[in-house]
């Protein structure tokens, strides 16, 4: 694989496992440097090893996106061990599904805090060190369901359609800085979040996707890496759908 970001530093939230590993292990591929963040350090030790492999340095940090002192801490270490972040990837996400009259307070705090919040603190805490630099690119990994809606996932939906808000915003804000702040809205992709659908709603889920398979991680962390290269460098403020072609 070329080495299109050797020598940036990429962080990465929920880097541990399902799209966030993918993009993790794809970026290490293409030389850069990775800083792994999930809620357990221990739990990005095996994508460390896998981006290493690749001869690239690499950090796990524990880190809650959802809460400003762990993500200054966080970022204030990336930075102290690295002297720069170049790509922040916002991946980090849950889900809390239930029909809106079922849905408990609880369920739509954790998923605003984590999937619109996350996204907010993260993108403000390592954007100074990328002002000062006048380069840097933040990609967030929002989803078709923040585009299209789906039935029993108001919160998703609202804080994936609310990243797509805060990511035209910040592009305006940003861009005479040559910074660039895009969003990915995936369709289905097979991962721990999806692990738990049943055959029949898989089945069902395939045939709403005309290319007639769910995504794999490694078909977004391709286009990760391009609005992360210089290919991308004219493309701002964009939500792009990776989706089979679900949403059109
Ligand atoms: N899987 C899909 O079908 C799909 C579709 C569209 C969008 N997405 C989005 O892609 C992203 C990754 O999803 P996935 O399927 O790989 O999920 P996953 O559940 O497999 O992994 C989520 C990752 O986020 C981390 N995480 C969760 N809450 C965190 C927090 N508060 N602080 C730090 N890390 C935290 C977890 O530790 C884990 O590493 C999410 O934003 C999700 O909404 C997924």
């Amino acid at each position: 694989m070329g080495k299109r970001h050797e020598g940036k530093v990429s962080l990465i939230t929920g880097a541990s496992r399902g799209i966030g590993r993918a993009i993790a292990e794809r970026l290490a591929a293409e030389g850069s440097d990775v800083v792994l963040a999930a809620r357990t350090e221990a739990a990005c030790e095996p994508v460390a090893e896998a981006a290493a492999a690749h001869g690239v340095r690499t950090m796990n940090l524990a880190l809650d996106v959802g809460d400003a002192d762990s993500v200054k801490a966080g970022v204030k270490a990336a930075l102290d061990e690295f002297g720069q972040v170049d790509h922040l990837i916002n991946n980090a996400g849950i889900t809390r599904d239930d029909l809106l009259l079922r849905l408990k307070d609880d369920a739509w705090d954790a998923v605003l805090k984590t999937d619109l919040t996350g996204v907010f603190l993260c993108s403000r805490a390592v954007l100074r060190s990328m002002l000062r630099r006048r380069q840097g690119r933040i990609v967030s990994i929002s989803s078709v369901v923040g585009l299209m809606g789906n039935a029993g996932q108001t919160n998703y939906a609202a804080a994936k359609a609310g990243v797509h808000g805060f990511t035209k915003a910040l592009a305006r804000e940003v861009a005479s800085r040559s910074i660039t702040v895009n969003a990915i809205a995936p369709g289905y992709v097979e991962s721990d979040m999806t692990d738990g659908l049943t055959d029949d709603i898989k089945q069902q889920l395939q045939e709403q996707i005309p290319l007639g398979r769910m995504g794999s991680g490694e078909d977004i962390a391709g286009v990760v890496s391009f609005l992360l290269s210089d290919d991308a460098a004219y493309m701002t403020g964009q939500v792009l759908s990776v989706d089979g072609g679900m949403y059109m």
